[in-house]
């Protein structure tokens, strides 16, 4: 699977998807249930939203680091957090699949939708359980199976008709992220040697128009579904065809669903919580 950089949407997520996650955000941050002097690390952090909602809950010693594959998103989550005049919190660009930290050194560690898009799942959790001290916890979101339903619906409607413009079998592949079960995610974890604390999804629906819809699908998947077609020509009808079927739709709802994992590191930390 290739990295899915997000440099090409950095803006357009952060106006067009990152707001419509933010009841995700907080249902994280009240499971977490922060003492508040933490060192935490935001896995994936975009535009920094839900790192900057952790931040403004620390107290006195505690600190949010957040990173991510892309310039462009730390970019702009540096610039809200200047213009938020927040000094407990710094981006820095990194990669999941090798943080640049010191072992047993995070409280807790979150990461929200990174890991549906990160190309190597066992290598992200060990890294996770490398830099959480002992007893420190994990809260992790990824998108679920049902995000985005009413797209892959329209596509698999539209594919044995036109094979040479969606020859995917699997739509979640062409869109380049896989998608998880809060079940199917908690056995990855577990498997990793956390033990899990919690599992859930969390779904909202809203009605949407057609040409809302696409764009608000391309802001997150950069129109990856289309990459093999090289000719103009064929974009241009494979675009058409998506928004004509998105349109017959009596009424459209765009589904953001979000599995929910909380898990812990063996062994006994400072800020141990039942
Ligand atoms: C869907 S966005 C999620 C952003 C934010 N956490 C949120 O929930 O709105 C996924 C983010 O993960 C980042 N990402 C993808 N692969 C990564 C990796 N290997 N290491 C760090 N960040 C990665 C992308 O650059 C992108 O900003």
């Amino acid at each position: 699977m290739k990295t899915h950089s997000f440099n090409d949407v950095a803006e357009e997520y952060s106006q067009k998807v990152a707001p419509y996650r933010f009841s995700q955000f907080l249902t994280l941050i009240h499971e977490l249930d922060l003492f508040g002097d933490e060192k935490v690390l935001d896995i994936g952090s975009g535009p920094g939203e839900l790192s900057m909602e952790i931040a403004k809950r620390l107290a006195e010693g505690g600190f949010l680091q957040g990173i991510d594959l892309s310039p462009q998103m730390i970019e702009l989550a540096r610039r809200i957090a200047q213009q938020q005049k927040r000094d407990n919190v710094s981006f820095a660009t990194g990669d999941a699949l090798a943080l640049e930290f010191e072992n047993d050194t995070f409280d807790v560690v979150v990461s929200s939708n990174a890991f549906p898009w990160v190309p190597d799942r066992e290598k992200f959790l060990s890294e996770v359980l490398r830099v959480l001290k002992p007893g420190g916890r994990l809260g992790l979101v990824a998108l679920s199976d049902r995000c985005y339903r009413e797209f892959f619906d329209a596509v698999s409607q539209i594919a044995p008709e036109h094979p040479e413009l969606f020859p995917h079998r699997q739509t979640q592949d062409s869109i380049g992220a896989r998608l998880h079960t809060p079940n199917e995610l908690a056995r990855l974890v577990e498997k990793t040697g956390f033990s899990v604390i919690k599992r859930f999804s969390v779904s909202t629906e809203e009605p949407i128009k057609a040409e809302a819809y696409v764009e608000r699908v391309n802001a997150i998947v950069s129109e990856n579904y289309l990459d093999h077609l090289n000719n103009n020509g064929q974009r241009g009808t494979a675009r058409r065809l998506i928004l004509d079927s998105l349109k017959q739709k009596k009424d459209l709802y765009i589904t953001e669903s979000s599995a929910f994992v909380l898990a812990r590191k063996p062994g006994w930390g400072l800020n141990y919580q039942i």
